[in-house]
């Protein structure tokens, strides 16, 4: 089969390599064999290639295959495995090793794809989703002791479209950051409800002092980090928090420039990593939830391209190309 690997940190154009390994082993028990069709490329993806800011660069005695998430048809099932069948179409997370053409999966990070759900929707069908779920939740964490307005950056983004989309039905009070002026224009377009502001703007500060009311938000929902991060700390109401999500900026941000302390400040940290603590049943239920989404609003997982796992490194640019609107996929045939 194939699959991209890389054995050392790097520039995933550069250390990704498509080449052929052995098919994983036959399912055991409780375990499908799925032949991936579609898997997305996720800015944390690449980050795990490429390796995470502060870490040290490594190399790896044995290859890796990166990705999480993905979807394909079920080829095989192993003993006792009952509701999933040969045949099958399935969205799965996290499940290692997506970037391959074939993997062995358990039943519980197994979805069956609902009827109508396109194979690119089903693809990405569940990170970003649960993503969204596990802001929300740490969105109501701050807001328990002062409610006030949600600001977020990278709002353009797939991740960003799904929080805009959830502020309008729960009547979240949220103001949108985008970096360029063409970008403020297309989401504004998008979400005509919400004020989308663009950091190129040399007021946009005192844009979103005026649109948080004067008072500045309780939450940012930062997916950019480095010197940004210090300027919407500044954009807090005292008692605000910050949550960071994402690094898709560059450079770093001392906390001393904060004021954490004088302004009794909160950062926190959300990782999607945090989702798998949840019970069961918890997990169940907004996996769920994620399915009705991705066949009731379709929208909401947009495909910015599809390449084949042997075009990775035209898919990689893609990702990293400005103005991109939605998620770019790598695909593998059906046989
Ligand atoms: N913590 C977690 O578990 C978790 C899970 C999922 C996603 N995430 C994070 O969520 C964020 C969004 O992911 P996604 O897949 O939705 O992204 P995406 O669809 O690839 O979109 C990326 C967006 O980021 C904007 N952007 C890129 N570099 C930027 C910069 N330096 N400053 C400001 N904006 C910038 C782009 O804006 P332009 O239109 O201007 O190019 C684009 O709108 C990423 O940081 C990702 O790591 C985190």
């Amino acid at each position: 089969m194939r699959a991209l690997t890389y054995d050392q940190h790097g520039q995933a154009g550069q250390v990704l390599r498509l080449s052929e390994q052995p098919p994983p082993a036959a399912p055991a028990a409780g375990q499908v064999r799925v032949r991936v069709l579609s898997r997305p490329i996720h800015p944390g993806d690449l980050a795990v290639v490429e390796g995470f800011p502060g870490e040290s660069r490594q190399r790896f005695a044995t290859p890796r295959i990166p990705g999480v998430e993905g979807m394909g048809v079920i080829e095989t099932v192993g003993e006792g495995v009952q509701d999933l069948r040969p045949g099958q179409r399935v969205a799965f997370f996290p499940v290692p090793a997506a970037w391959s053409e074939l993997l062995t999966a358990p039943t519980d990070l197994v979805v069956p794809v609902p009827e109508g759900v396109s194979d690119e929707t089903a693809a990405l069908m569940l990170v970003n989703p649960l993503t969204l779920l596990t802001l929300l939740r740490a969105v109501e964490d701050a807001q328990r002791s002062q409610a006030g307005a949600v600001v977020q950056t990278a709002a353009g983004s797939s991740v960003g479209k799904l929080v805009s989309a959830a502020a309008l039905k729960h009547g979240i009070p949220l103001v949108n950051l985008v970096r360029s002026a063409t970008g403020a224009q297309t989401l504004r377009q998008r979400f005509p409800e919400l004020t989308t502001i663009s950091t190129a703007d040399a007021d946009w500060r005192t844009q979103v002092r005026d649109a948080t009311g004067g008072r500045g938000a309780q939450v940012v929902l930062d997916a950019v980090g480095g010197s940004l991060t210090g300027e919407l700390a500044g954009l807090l109401d005292d008692g605000g928090t910050l949550i960071t999500y994402g690094q898709l900026g560059s450079g770093s941000t001392p906390l001393e420039s904060l004021a954490l302390t004088p302004r009794a400040l909160t950062v926190r940290g959300v990782s999607i990593g945090q989702w798998m603590t949840r019970t069961p049943e918890e997990r169940a239920e907004d996996v769920a939830l994620a399915a009705r989404l991705a066949a009731t609003s379709p929208e909401l997982f947009e495909v910015a391209a599809s390449y084949d796992l042997a075009d990775f490194a035209k898919a990689v640019d893609h990702v990293r190309r400005p103005g991109k609107s939605g998620t770019v996929l790598l695909t593998s045939p059906a046989s």
